[in-house]
């Protein structure tokens, strides 16, 4: 049990990969805060299988994107649990449209759950943290768009590359008080909903697997290890750092498709 006892607030855990971690650090031993906006029912049946491994669930309805709603989400942990100890900021959303026609409604929608969300999580964990001496674990989730955009997904895109440069710039403002902040940039990982809506996207789940030289979708349950190696002191000289979890997706230029083409000339 590499969690034992400890306390985690996953954002997002109603479903896809939040729902895994939360249930993925149950196992390993954690008290999980199960935090939803919409999908109640789905963020009980998370809280049912935490409950079912033996370990203590808090539901919490809070939109990431609001101040006010964020601080009484942590409040409510604290009072219950007396202390957070690692945080996940896996809320996200996203929306396809070009740039040039993006409402601006859009663009605060995205950017206030994906980059603001994140910010308002961490600031309110990181100072209680702080207050309470808790060398605690902040995990800032991100995405491979940070790096290298995807067309008609600007905000996502936009959003992503915020986190990973809010992460580093907590990293260097929290490692002071031996709290560990670091992020993880996913690939494609299927079993999500916002999976759902991108992969039915016409021939797109082929194009992934060719550019993936591990050639395939990752899983859900691929999420964890990553995961529970950031939350814990194995990742102890680790900080400001976002690791890569994309089956290779992200480093090489042109896919499979290419390959018949090659060898010596
Ligand atoms: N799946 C992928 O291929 C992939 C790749 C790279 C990165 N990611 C990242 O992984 C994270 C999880 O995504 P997912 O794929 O698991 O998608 P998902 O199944 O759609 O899960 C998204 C979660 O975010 C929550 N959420 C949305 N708006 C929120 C808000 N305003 N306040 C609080 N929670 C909110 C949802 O809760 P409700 O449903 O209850 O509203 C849901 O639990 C996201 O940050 C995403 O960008 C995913």
């Amino acid at each position: 049990m590499r969690l034992q006892d400890k306390v985690a607030l996953i954002t997002g855990s109603s479903s896809g990969i939040g729902k895994e971690l939360a249930i993925g650090f149950a196992e390993e031993g954690a008290d999980i805060i199960v935090n939803y906006n919409r999908r109640e029912k789905e963020a009980q049946e998370t809280a049912s299988s935490v409950r079912a491994l033996g370990r203590e669930a808090l539901v919490i309805k809070a939109d990431v994107s609001t101040k006010a709603e964020v601080e009484s989400m942590v409040d409510e942990a604290w009072r219950r649990f007396g202390r957070i100890d690692i945080l996940v900021n896996n809320s996200g959303i996203t929306t396809e449209c070009s740039l040039l026609s993006l409402s601006e409604e859009k663009w605060d929608l995205i950017i206030g759950v994906n980059l603001k969300g994140t910010f308002l999580c961490d600031s309110a964990v990181g100072r209680r943290m702080v207050r309470d001496k808790i060398k605690g674990h902040i995990i800032n989730i991100s995405s491979v768009n940070a790096v290298e955009v995807e067309v008609n997904r600007g905000p996502y895109n936009t959003s992503k590359g915020g986190v990973n440069l809010l992460t580093k710039s907590f990293a260097a403002e929290l490692g002071r008080y031996g709290i560990h902040v670091n992020g993880i940039a996913f690939g494609s990982i299927s079993g999500t909903n916002i999976a759902g809506e991108f992969f039915d996207n016409g021939g797109i789940i082929e194009k992934i697997m060719d550019k993936t030289p591990l050639g395939y979708i990752g899983t859900t349950s691929e999420c964890i290890g990553p995961a529970v190696f950031l939350a814990t002191d194995e990742s102890s000289y680790v900080q400001g750092e976002i690791i890569v979890v994309d089956g290779g997706l992200s480093i090489q230029k042109y896919g499979d498709d290419l390959r018949d083409q090659e060898g010596e000339r």
